[in-house]
């Protein structure tokens, strides 16, 4: 969720025009890619459909996959800020001590293709803030899945662990220039800080987003 790098946008412009820069980011990014009817093209042509993914708890198992997926999704979604995020290495170190930690409040979902690939992920957790309870940590989809509701049904699976642990908020860290912003939004989040430069997103109650998922 967090682009290792400040933003780009200078900090000395006001904050309409830093406003103004980051929904020029967002449009532009958005307009790069796939849309919808794109991706379901894409798939048909595969033999695949969204029906045919399924969202599983992630195990010990699905690290070296989930560490190459996160590494190949962080980058598709960060390097156009020109951010570098860390190498495969370091990402399956990362997962190793995640698992280590085995805390029941975290939840870890993986969305696996017919042929047992992984092709999307969501971590969230107890949260350390003040306002919400909850923390969706990571999502990320690969761009061919993208659009295809596969992000609600995820954001719903991580919904109904955390109330299942008495979590009822929760809230994101993300980059203001990115195209999802709009997706936290039209799952009915809103913005944490007026700040332009936050991209800090938080549902007050869950329990509508976990309806999303069957
Ligand atoms: C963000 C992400 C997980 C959303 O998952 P998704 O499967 O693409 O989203 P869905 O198809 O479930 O869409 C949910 C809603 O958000 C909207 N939405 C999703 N992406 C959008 C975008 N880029 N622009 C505008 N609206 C978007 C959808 O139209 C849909 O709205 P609706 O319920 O009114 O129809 C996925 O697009 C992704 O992996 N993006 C790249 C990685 C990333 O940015 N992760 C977040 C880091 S903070």
């Amino acid at each position: 969720m967090r682009a290792g790098s400040g933003f780009a946008v200078d900090p000395e412009m006001g904050a309409s025009t830093r406003r103004f820069v980051n929904a020029a980011w967002r449009t532009w990014l958005g307009l790069r890619r796939p849309t919808r009817r794109s991706n379901i093209r894409r798939l048909r042509r595969r033999g695949e459909s969204p029906d045919s993914l399924t969202i599983r708890d992630a195990t010990v198992d699905d690290i070296p996959a989930l560490a190459r997926l996160h590494v190949e999704t962080w980058n598709a979604t960060y390097a156009p800020f020109g951010a570098e995020g860390p190498s495969v290495g370091v990402r399956e170190r990362q997962w190793r001590q995640r698992f280590a930690a085995e805390d029941p409040d975290q939840c870890c979902f993986v969305v696996q293709r017919a042929d047992g690939a992984l092709v999307g992920f969501a971590l969230a957790h107890r949260s350390d803030g003040p306002e919400y309870d909850g923390e969706l940590a990571k999502l990320h989809l690969l761009r061919d899945y993208q659009r295809l509701g596969i992000g609600s049904r995820l954001i719903g699976r991580v919904a109904r662990h955390l109330l299942g642990r008495g979590i009822r908020s929760m809230w994101l860290h993300g980059d203001p220039r990115n195209p999802s912003c709009r997706a936290w939004i039209a799952l009915g989040a809103e913005k944490c800080d007026p700040d332009p430069d936050s991209g800090s997103y938080g549902w007050r109650d869950i329990s509508a987003l976990a309806r999303r998922s069957p």
